[in-house]
């Protein structure tokens, strides 16, 4: 029995992995995290208690941590502040946890000699023209557009250094957009999925004719899984599934799987420095180390997400009221 740590295990991403390595391995997990206004405990509701251990903390607590990785095998790293449109208001928080808290978590990976994975992004590498044949690959120069996306790359190039210099022995993996349960309502799917059921237009950025490469959370949980067990140390795997969508197209999807007109929705003031497109080449994972999405089928995902939304709304609800207003307040 692996004992496992996963720091940000109570946000959207890690909290689907954590379910995933609870239902798919005998591993034991103990969860790190801040519970920041994106952390929610109860997205770790119904999980067997004698394999789950919670700890609220930060990752750039250094004895906190260090105490955690001392009784640890190996470490998932997933707390991030994640949102760029947060990142455009108030950057600082994003240093302090993307950068100071991924340095924390190296040094103590130094200090234990423990197996370390690094959840990054794709946004690391900028963006592609829409028309534009080629997708990120590994070998992609790193062009990061937002302060998150800086920040992200930044913590990447502490995995590369730290494995280097001091031989963590670290993986990194760059994902592309996730959808699913569990995902923020600050988040363009939710943000409009709930909109609808509150009786809000959905809004778009702009024309809308940005691109994202989707992929189901479950989907990046078990790529995830597979580096962790399989990877080779000192490597970066990219994660997609070849699920490129512009935002126009999913918005009209969205009204259509709730029962409204296509075109009932706002176009809003764009995002600074907007990212036109994101595609990811996940060839090297798949030839490499045999994983596949199984989730290939982008529309009854979103079917099942919207189901989640509808019939989760405590879940939701609390956060609501205070996204919208932040967004009225941008024009947005
Ligand atoms: P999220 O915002 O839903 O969750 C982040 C979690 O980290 C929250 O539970 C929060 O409380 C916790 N956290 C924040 N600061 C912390 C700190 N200082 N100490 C401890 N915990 C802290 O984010 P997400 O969408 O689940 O993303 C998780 C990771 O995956 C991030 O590293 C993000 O960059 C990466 N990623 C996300 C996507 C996506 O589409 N959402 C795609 C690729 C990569
Ligand atoms: O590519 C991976 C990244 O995907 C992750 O690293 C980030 O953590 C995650 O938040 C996500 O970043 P995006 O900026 O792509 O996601 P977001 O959900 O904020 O926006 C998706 C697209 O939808 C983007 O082009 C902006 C647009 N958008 C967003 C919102 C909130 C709208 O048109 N309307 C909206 O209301």
């Amino acid at each position: 029995m692996r004992k496992l740590l996963v720091t940000g295990g109570a946000g959207f991403i890690g909290s689907n992995f954590v379910h995933h390595v609870l239902s798919h391995t005998d591993d034991h997990v103990t969860v790190l995290d801040k519970l920041t206004y994106a952390g929610n405990r109860a997205s770790l509701d119904g999980l067997p208690e004698d394999r789950l251990r919670f700890v609220q903390g930060d990752i750039a607590d250094a004895e906190l941590v260090d105490g955690l990785f001392a009784e640890s095998d190996a470490v998932v790293h997933y707390a991030a502040e994640s949102h760029n449109d947060n990142s455009l208001n108030d950057p600082r928080p994003f240093l302090d946890t993307n950068i100071v808290g991924t340095y924390t978590l190296l040094e103590a990976a130094r200090r234990h000699g423990i197996r370390f994975h690094h959840i990054s992004t794709d946004e690391v590498y900028g963006d592609l023209e829409l028309d534009d044949p080629a997708r990120f690959s590994e070998t992609t120069p790193y062009n990061p557009s937002s302060p998150y996306s800086s920040t992200k790359a930044g913590s990447d190039l502490l995995v590369r250094a730290w494995v280097r210099s001091f031989g963590v022995r670290a993986t990194i993996s760059n994902c592309s957009n996730n959808y699913g349960p569990y995902q923020h309502v600050e988040k363009f799917i939710p943000r409009q999925i709930t909109n609808v059921i509150r009786g809000i237009r959905p809004k778009l950025y702009g024309a809308g004719e940005n691109v994202r490469d989707w992929i189901h959370a479950d989907d990046h949980s078990s790529a995830v899984l597979t580096i962790l067990d399989r990877g080779e140390i000192g490597e970066t795997y990219l994660i997609g599934a070849d699920g490129e969508k512009d935002n126009k197209s999913v918005v009209e999807l969205i009204l259509e799987l709730m029962g409204e007109p296509r075109d009932a929705y706002d176009h809003v003031t764009d995002r600074a420095g907007h990212d036109m497109r994101y595609a990811i080449d996940s060839t090297k994972l798949r030839r490499e180390l045999g994983w596949e999405p199984r989730f290939r089928d982008f529309e009854s995902g979103l079917a099942a997400a919207i189901d989640w939304y509808r019939t989760n709304e405590a879940w939701w609800a609390p956060s609501k009221d205070g996204v919208e207003a932040f967004y009225a307040s941008k024009g947005q």
